[in-house]
Parts: structure tokens; C-alpha cells; sequence
């Protein structure tokens, strides 16, 4: 071979080579995953030139409190250097700016570059802003948010082809703090990057049977014009058909936008909108979004009496049950056979007063009104177990945080009543986090007897309790083993008998008492012999009250506190870490339950965490949740065939009507109170469809069938791989209505993410 071929062979090579790697690794610069710490605050800190030598290095992966500083709250300083290559720019489609992903930032940021501010919380900044502390007294934070800054490539602040210094100055105001999600870069936009779909996901309009959606797309690009089309798509989820709703070619000048509106009858089953992007280049931006369906039937207007037909008290400890009921107003209530010392309120359906003899007592409910009559038999169990079935109602932590107000607390029991909840089943009032006066780990702040304080949000705790027991609800409330709770307040340590008397003056009927600071003062926090203990004790305290106070153990089941949880007299305990509102998160924790049935029943139960639908955020800056209509139905399924507490832990004074046919559902919660008090069992588990099954009290079944996997699919449910012989009668769960008889296998769509929850009868109904 010629010199020349031979040449001209390695230049092909090379520049294959090159293609591919250029292709693998589209520009970016990957900086540090370790970075200068310090906590505190200087502005020397933001500095070039600043000698951070002797700072030490925290991961930019996980919080600070994971690292060493587990309590710090406040100011901290991160600094990194990193080396920007012009070759970067070269290789870049487009060349008008650098963008700097500085991943989740808990709770505020400003960001320096070479020592000027850049940006601050989620902003880019004009060059020559000072920085304020003025965030300090924002009522929000932005601590699950992408940091995404960028700034012109010929900004002078650069350094091309040098070294560059960035500095972030972080605020944290409690429970965890830091730069903490990794995956921090520095890249070049791509045209993809400047087009911003403006969808305000869950926003549907009403216009009679149809739903209407606005939404916009946006260029944001200062230089670059955006060509493509359009196109939006509504996909039945159980045909998997689709039909086009709109498709036009678009082009957007810089900075300009275009509204869309598509229209579409409201659907009664699962459906999603997919938007789709064509960029010129062949390259697509693509989202899409669940449509709200509802599944529950409209309630009836004669009366039908709801919820839990068990409960238990103590002897001697005062008696309260709200007899739950739908129907038009106005009811009127009986009670036949009540124990001596119970009397009920006729007009409110409250049943009140103290049994003093132990035993089991059949009540007959009778609930009427100008339509017709509903009865129903009420086990009242004295002297045995508590939470006989699993407690329902609210807790404030997924949406007020470390906000909450007794104003809060005050407002979602009305709405509880105002929204129909109470008809329901729906219970506790819950107080978690933030009721306290803030902590001091050395010197406990309580009144000179010891006596625990709450703080200037908390203004009259007995007269709440009353006010949410005026309305039948149970008052709960939050502690913890440690000195300060996990929000820094003042908990319960060396006062635990103080404080459940205290929680009992001020009628307290559920404790959440949640380790937190606890851990510190154990040497492996994952022993149960450290852990019972503390738990004991608050339960010994919790007995000597005046008062039948359930018990909910917090301790994110460390030590397998399903074994020991209920010796300590538990009445639930949380089996895992917090939840949040992402598919990933309520799936590993709801589906990882499997196993953990035989330890849950009438009085203990495992606990998964609250749900978390409607507008949640663990502050008071609410957003809507995360998870698709049909996540939400998997979720609430899931949480009633595991006999899981049912607390939520949303705005209630915000529900809109899919949020209210979700939580109503009295034929979904009554597999949840089914007084049996069977946790599910997974039962089939193969090409991500599983089949969770729970037996009731009648001796029939409730069965979900789910599927976990981002395709809709058609599943066959064979019943001899499930224990069913011959013809059986299935029911719609959700849509209440019998579906047929079947024999050997039941076929049903199933929408990604979704589920399908039926009863199987046990008997052949006629
Ligand atoms: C966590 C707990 C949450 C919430 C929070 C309050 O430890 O798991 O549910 O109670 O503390 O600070």
C-alpha cells in the first residue's frame, strides 16, 4: 500500500474515531464531586483568590448532614475549581452560552464565578448585583429544584482555556442542608434546551363534558430562532389508540412564545396527553401528562353509613366515635344496645362518654333521613387494643412542613367536615413537626417545672383539641425520643411522663413520636436492644395517662421494628424513610412492603408513610402532586390492600374533584378498615405486572393488579395461579359495579403505572 492510501486510511480511522466519541459524549464538563466546605459565612469566601486550602471536602451528592453535620443549619460555603477548554466551545451546535448545572441546592444559593455573583436561587443575575440576604424571609425554599445558571460565552467573567472558580454560598433552614444531588456540569445548549413547554401539568379546564387545556411553548434563546412542528396526541391508555389533537409547523422567533389550546371530552378512564417537539434537526422534545379520570360513583342521596364497623377503648378512658355517613342532610342518628356510660348525639352522630366494663358490645347503627334508612352493626371493643383498624385521617408534614400554624390545623378540620371527609371515615387531625418551641440540645426550653412549651404559632393548644373534637375528629401530635426533633425543636427527652400528661390535658387521642435526635445518643442506631427502650418508656407514660392514646413508633424501620414494635405497645410503626411525591419513591416503598404482612393487624399495623396525593410540598409552597392520575390510583390502592394507615397529607382546603373522588371511595377505604385486619400478600410478580391479594372479613378477596412498567398492557389474571376454582363474580372495586362471572382467568387492560383493584366473590352470586 501506498504511503499516501496508507495515509489517508488512518485519517478515515481517525476521524471515526472521533465521530463516535464526539457522539458519546455530547460537550460537557463534569465538575468535582468534591468540593471545598466550610460552614458559616463570609463574603471573603466568594473571593478568586481566596485560600480555601485548609476547608475540608464534602461530597456534592448528598446533603451536609449526611457528612459530618448532621444538625447544622445556616450558612455554608462550597467552593471548586474547574479547567474550561475552548475545544468546548468549537464543538458546540450553538455558541451564545455556557450553562452551569449545579444540581439541588436545600435550601437557598448564590452562585460566584470568579468572584462576581452570577446567580441566586434559580436565577441568572444582571452582573453587578450585590449580594442580599434578603432570601432569609422568603416563606418558600427552593430545595428540590435543579440549579441551572448560564451566562454569555464572551462574558469577560470567563476564563476560557484557564482556571475558573466557582463559589456557592447556601442558607438552610432547617431539617437538611447542602448541595446534594451530584450530576453537576458545565455544558453548551443544544437548540432543544431554548424550547420550554409551559404545560402547568394537571391544569385541565372545565367547559360542559369537555376538558380544556391551554399551554404554551416558549423559545427562550436571545439569538436563535426555533423551527419544528408541533403535535399533541391523546392516548387511551386501555387501547392504546391514539387520536391527534393538534399538529402545525411552528416557528418561534428569540424570545417569543405561542398559546395552544387542545379539546377533548372528559374521559372516565385512562387517558394521556403526549406533546411532542420536531426540531429542524430531527431531534425531539417530548412530555406528557395523565388526564384527571374519575372512577367513584356520585353519592348516593340516601343514607349509607361508612367506615370503620370495629373499634376499641379502654375502660374508664373517654369514648369518642363519629358515626360516619353519606347521604342528603339532614340525618338523623340511632344507636341500639350502647354500653352503659356511651350516649349519642342524635343530630351530630357522636357517640361519647367512658364504658367502665370490659367486653365487646354489638351496636346497631341506624342512620336516616327523608330517602330512606341505612343500618349497620358497630363492634365496640372495651378494655382490649386500640387502632383496631388502621388509623385514617391527616397529618400536616408532607404539606406545611415545619410551617404549620394552629390556623393550619384549625382549617383542614374544617374542611374535613366542609369537604364531605368526615362522611368518609376520614378521623385524626394530626400535628407533626413545628408545633414546638425551638430546641436548645443542652438546655431543654420548658417552663420552670419542665412543663414542654409550644411556640407563638401554637397560641392555645387545648382550645384546638377541643375545637376538632366538637367536630368528632381525634387530635394527634408529634414527639420525639431525643431532645429536639428532627425540625430542632424542643422533644421529649428525660420528660416523657411529663409530657403525655401534658398531650393528655390538652386531649391528645395519637402520638407520633419519631427518633430524630435520638440517634445521637445511641451507639448503632439500627439496634433494637438501643431502640426499644425509648419506645417503651413513652409508651408506659402514654398508659398512666387519663386518656387512650394511640401510639405511632417513627423510626424508619430500623432494627425490623415489625418484630418488636408491638411489644412495645405500638399500635403502627413506619416501615421505611420519608415518601415524597415521585413514582420511584411510592413504588419502593409501597411495593416493598411484600413480606411484611404477617406482622400487621387489628391494633399494629406497618405504616408505608402518608400518601401523597392532591398539593403537597413540606412547606407552604404547595405544588400539585407528582404522580400521574394513575399513580395516584395505585397508590391509594396499594396503601387499602396493605391495611396501611391512611393519612394524607395534603392541602385540604385545595381539593379539586378527582383529589376528592380519590380519597371517598367508601368501597376502596372499607378494604383498608376491613376489620379482618389482613395485610396483603404479593402473590404473583412476573414481567412487571404484580397481583397483591388481601382476604376480608366476609371471606372474599380484594385483588390489585398492577402494573409497574411505562407501557400500557394486557394482562391475563389466571386464577389457578391465584387459588380461585371455577366461576367467580368479579367486582369493579373503584367503579363499584359488578363486572361478570368468570371462570379460569380474568383479562383486563392495565394503563402504565396503573392498576386494577377487583373484590372476588367467594360464593357464585346470583
Ligand atoms: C421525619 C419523619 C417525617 C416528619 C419529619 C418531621 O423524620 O419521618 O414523617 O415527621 O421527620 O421533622
Amino acid at each position: 500500500m501506498k504511503t499516501k492510501d496508507k495515509i489517508l486510511i488512518l485519517l478515515a480511522i481517525v476521524l471515526f474515531i472521533s465521530a463516535c466519541s464526539k457522539q458519546e459524549q455530547p460537550g460537557k464538563i463534569k465538575l468535582n464531586e468534591k468540593w471545598k466546605f466550610i460552614t458559616g459565612d463570609n463574603p471573603e469566601f466568594a473571593k478568586k483568590n481566596f485560600d480555601d486550602k485548609n476547608w475540608e471536602e464534602l461530597s456534592v451528592n448528598k446533603t451536609w448532614n449526611k457528612q459530618g453535620y448532621p444538625k447544622y443549619y445556616g450558612f455554608a460555603w462550597y467552593r471548586t475549581k474547574f479547567y474550561l477548554p475552548s475545544s468546548l466551545k468549537k464543538n458546540a451546535e450553538l455558541r451564545d452560552s455556557l450553562i452551569l448545572k449545579l444540581g439541588k441546592i436545600d435550601d437557598f444559593d448564590q452562585v460566584f464565578l470568579n468572584g462576581v455573583l452570577i446567580g441566586e436561587n434559580l436565577k441568572n443575575v444582571n452582573r453587578g448585583t450585590k449580594p442580599t440576604d434578603d432570601f432569609k424571609n422568603l416563606d418558600y425554599s427552593f430545595w428540590d429544584k435543579q440549579r441551572r445558571y448560564s451566562l454569555p460565552v464572551n462574558d469577560t467573567l470567563l476564563k476560557w482555556d484557564g482556571e475558573n472558580i466557582l463559589a456557592v454560598r447556601v442558607y438552610d433552614w432547617g431539617v437538611a442542608g447542602g448541595i446534594y444531588s451530584g450530576k453537576l456540569e458545565i455544558t453548551m445548549p443544544q437548540i432543544q434546551d431554548y424550547l420550554k413547554f409551559e404545560i402547568s401539568k394537571g391544569d385541565f379546564s372545565e367547559s360542559g363534558n369537555k376538558f380544556v387545556k391551554s399551554f404554551s411553548i416558549r423559545n427562550t434563546s436571545a439569538a436563535y430562532k426555533i423551527k419544528g412542528e408541533i403535535e399533541v396526541d391523546l392516548r387511551n391508555n386501555l387501547s392504546d389508540e391514539d387520536s391527534d389533537l393538534l399538529e402545525k409547523e411552528i416557528v418561534l422567533p428569540p424570545q417569543t412564545s405561542e398559546n395552544f389550546i387542545v379539546k377533548f371530552d372528559k374521559p372516565d378512564y385512562s387517558e394521556t396527553l403526549e406533546y411532542e417537539f420536531e426540531f429542524e434537526n430531527e431531534s425531539e422534545t417530548k412530555l406528557t401528562e395523565g388526564v384527571p379520570y374519575i372512577l367513584t360513583p356520585p353519592e348516593k342521596e340516601t343514607p349509607q353509613i361508612n367506615g370503620a364497623l370495629v373499634y376499641g377503648q379502654n375502660t374508664n378512658k373517654p369514648f369518642l366515635y363519629k358515626i360516619a355517613a353519606t347521604g342528603k342532610r339532614p340525618l338523623t342518628y340511632r344507636a341500639e344496645n350502647l354500653p352503659n356510660g356511651l350516649k349519642l348525639d342524635k343530630q351530630a352522630g357522636i357517640i361519647s362518654g367512658k364504658v367502665a366494663k370490659a367486653g365487646k358490645y354489638n351496636v346497631k347503627l341506624i342512620v336516616e333521613n327523608s330517602l330512606g334508612k341505612d343500618e349497620k352493626t358497630l363492634e365496640i371493643v372495651i378494655g382490649e387494643k386500640l387502632a383496631l383498624t388502621p388509623p385514617m385521617g391527616w397529618n400536616s408534614w408532607n404539606c406545611w412542613g415545619l410551617s404549620v400554624s394552629q390556623k393550619k390545623i384549625a382549617d383542614a378540620a374544617k374542611a374535613f367536615v366542609e369537604k364531605g371527609l368526615i362522611n368518609h371515615g376520614w378521623t385524626y387531625i394530626n400535628i407533626d413537626d413545628g408545633w414546638e418551641i425551638k430546641g436548645d440540645s443542652k438546655k431543654p426550653k420548658r417552663t420552670k417545672d419542665g412543663i414542654i412549651l409550644t411556640n407563638e404559632k401554637f397560641p392555645d393548644m387545648k382550645k384546638l383539641g377541643e375545637q376538632i373534637h366538637a367536630y368528632g375528629f381525634k387530635f394527634g401530635i408529634y414527639s420525639s425520643p431525643g431532645p429536639l426533633t428532627c425540625g430542632g425543636f424542643t422533644a421529649s427527652y428525660g420528660h416523657e411522663f411529663q409530657d403525655a400528661q401534658t398531650f393528655a390535658d390538652w386531649g391528645i387521642d395519637y402520638l407520633k413520636y419519631d427518633l430524630c435526635s435520638y440517634r445521637k445518643l445511641m451507639k448503632d442506631k439500627k439496634s433494637p436492644d438501643e431502640l426499644i427502650p425509648p419506645y417503651k418508656k413513652m409508651h408506659e407514660a402514654l398508659i398512666k395517662t387519663n386518656r387512650d392514646i394511640v401510639y405511632s413508633i417513627c423510626e424508619y424501620g430500623y432494627g425490623e421494628v415489625w418484630k418488636w414494635g408491638e411489644k412495645v405497645g405500638g399500635n403502627l410503626w413506619r416501615t421505611t424513610g420519608d415518601i415524597w411525591d415521585a413514582w420511584d419513591k411510592m413504588y419502593e416503598i409501597g411495593f416493598g412492603q411484600a413480606g411484611l404482612e404477617k406482622y400487621a393487624g387489628p391494633g399494629h399495623w406497618n405504616d408505608p408513610d402518608m400518601l401523597v396525593v392532591g398539593w403537597v410540598g413540606w412547606g407552604p409552597n404547595l405544588h400539585r402532586t407528582n404522580l400521574s392520575p394513575d399513580e395516584q390510583y395505585t397508590h391509594v390502592s396499594l396503601w387499602a390492600l396493605l391495611s396501611a394507615p391512611l393519612l394524607l397529607g395534603n392541602d385540604l382546603t385545595k381539593l379539586d374533584d378527582f383529589t376528592i373522588n380519590l380519597i371517598t371511595n367508601d368501597e376502596v377505604i372499607a378494604i383498608d378498615q376491613d376489620k379482618l385486619g389482613k395485610q396483603a400478600s404479593r402473590i404473583y410478580q412476573k414481567d412487571s405486572v404484580e397481583v397483591w391479594a388481601k382476604e376480608l372479613h366476609d371471606g372474599n378477596r380484594a385483588v390489585g393488579i398492577f402494573n409497574i412498567s411505562l407501557k400500557n398492557k394486557k394482562f391475563a389474571l389466571e386464577f389457578n395461579k391465584i387459588g380461585v376454582n371455577g366461576k367467580v363474580t368479579i367486582r369493579d372495586v373503584w367503579k363499584q359495579q359488578d363486572i361478570g362471572k368468570f371462570e379460569n382467568k380474568f383479562e383486563t387492560p392495565l394503563p402504565a403505572h396503573g392498576v386494577r383493584l377487583i373484590k372476588i366473590f367467594k360464593e357464585n352470586k346470583k
